[in-house]
């Protein structure tokens, strides 16, 4: 009961503009969480299969409107996972639970916590805005604190623009099951393949 106690105990910080911020930095001591939204369609999917990848280290996944966005803290590394309903105005779709979301996530800290973006898009319809949804997520994590791991070149991707470049390079992974699901696992793989050496250190 006492350990229970103490694993839920958050402490409120104030931050230069007098808000609280909420700070579990001490209590991460779950290995891998993986956050998804939203449910019954490709994000989905490619949560579990993610999941499946990484069943060795026994991930919760969780859908992010079943959660409170907290329990993030609780994981050292964290794998979010969206897609971009929007062409320009993700951050409001109301199909979407992320921005809701979002919007209580920037109450939280990360520091210390290693996060992977995985952003589904479509190539061909939204080749101007492909996988904006991911660089929209990524700006959040990195203001709170989050370390960014997980990019991906973009050699092996055909678009015009994205929200979500970094130096010339995804800033997590993009699919595209409307156009190149068959690449989809392939691409999980192998992205897991550098990403977990970097996740090891937490795992
Ligand atoms: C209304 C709508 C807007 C979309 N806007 C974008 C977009 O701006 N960029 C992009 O890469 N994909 C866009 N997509 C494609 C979706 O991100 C893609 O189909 C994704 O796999 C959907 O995942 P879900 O089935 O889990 O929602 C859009 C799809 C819809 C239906």
């Amino acid at each position: 009961m006492k350990q229970e106690q103490q694993r839920e105990h958050l402490q409120l910080k104030a931050d230069l503009i007098g808000n609280y911020l909420i700070d579990k930095m001490c209590d991460a001591y779950k290995q891998l969480g993986i956050f998804y939204a939203p449910s019954g369609g490709n994000v989905h999917k490619v949560a579990r299969l993610i999941k499946q990848k990484l069943i060795d280290f026994t991930p919760d996944l969780f859908l992010i409107s079943d959660v409170q966005p907290s329990i993030l803290l609780d994981y050292q590394n964290l794998i979010l996972v969206s897609s971009t309903l929007g062409r320009n105005t993700w951050e409001m779709e109301q199909r979407d639970p992320w921005p809701s979301f979002l919007s209580q996530l920037q109450r939280l800290q990360l520091q210390g916590r290693k996060v992977a973006i995985v952003g589904l898009g479509d190539h061909v319809s939204y080749a101007n805005n492909f996988v904006d949804g991911m660089g929209i997520l990524a700006d959040i994590v990195e203001k709170i604190g989050g370390e960014l791991v997980g990019e991906t070149s973009t050699i092996d991707y055909v678009f015009n623009d994205s929200r979500a470049l970094r130096d010339g390079k995804f800033v997590g992974l993009p699919l595209d099951e409307d156009y190149e699901s068959e690449r989809t696992e392939a691409r999980i793989e192998q992205w897991l393949s550098h990403l977990l050496p970097i996740l090891k250190g937490n795992l």
